[in-house]
């Protein structure tokens, strides 16, 4: 059976909102899921990594050294669901897709944060998933799906059912440009997607019906993109 792989945002983890309940009820989703489809999750490091990222950046350090930081947390937001989940998944955090990719055909469930400076870990999922041949990429954000701008500053922002892979590179790109919105899906990820041919399934993550959705390939309420 050909393998799921989620990019889980920190932001949908650990935005200090009943983290603790969330946590115990998305591992307990991913136990039960992982008997049908074999899961990679790589987790990001939302409000937290970027809280050092901004530090790093006063004490004028350079860009490798605000990454590597992030990556550190990434792994710690791994870490932390590693533990939700349990003995069901393997019990280190690989550190490059290639060792994950090695280790999914051995386990269920594999845990893991960023791999090394110069992307973030929508893009290690989308390498993860084209290595695999991935049935598809489930990335789990904080938003219930992608618009054509950020919902939050216009009410007027188109929220898109289902977008081609150019499209929403075309998306991604535009809101480079602009102040504000952040992305629905790393522009180079989605580049990846795009070259394999996987579809991404944008849901929210704090959504536990949509996300078991997504990850079933079943109908969301999200945006499907690549079908
Ligand atoms: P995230 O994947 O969480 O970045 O990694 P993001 O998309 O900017 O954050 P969200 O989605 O808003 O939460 C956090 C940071 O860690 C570094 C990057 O600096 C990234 O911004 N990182 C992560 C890497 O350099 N390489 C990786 O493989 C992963």
């Amino acid at each position: 059976m050909a393998h799921i792989v989620v990019s889980l945002g920190g932001s949908v983890l650990i935005p200090d909102d009943r983290d603790a309940e969330y946590l115990r009820k998305v591992a307990e989703l991913f136990r039960r899921l992982a008997k049908d489809y074999p899961l990679v999750i790589v987790c990001g490091g939302g409000k937290v990594s970027r809280y050092y990222i901004s530090v790093l950046k006063k004490l004028d350090e350079n860009r490798d050294a605000q990454d590597r930081m992030g990556i550190d947390v990434t792994r710690l937001n791994a870490k932390l669901l590693q533990l939700a989940i349990g003995e069901d998944c393997y019990q280190k955090i690989p550190k490059r897709v290639k060792k994950a990719v090695e280790e999914a055909s051995r386990y269920r469930i594999i845990v893991m944060g960023g791999t090394t400076p110069g992307h973030t870990t929508d893009t290690v999922a989308a390498m993860i998933a084209e290595r695999l041949k991935a049935e598809r990429i489930v990335n789990a954000t904080s938003v219930e799906s992608a618009y054509s701008e950020d919902p939050r500053t216009n009410p007027e922002a188109v929220r898109y059912e289902r977008l081609s892979h150019k499209e929403l590179l075309d998306l991604v790109n535009k809101g480079k440009h602009e102040a504000g919105p952040s992305d629905v899906f790393d522009r180079r990820g989605a580049e990846v997607a795009m070259k394999s041919d996987i579809p991404i399934y944008i849901v929210n993550g704090r959504d536990l019906r949509e996300f078991e959705a997504a990850i079933r390939g079943e109908k969301v309420k999200g945006t499907v993109v690549g079908i």
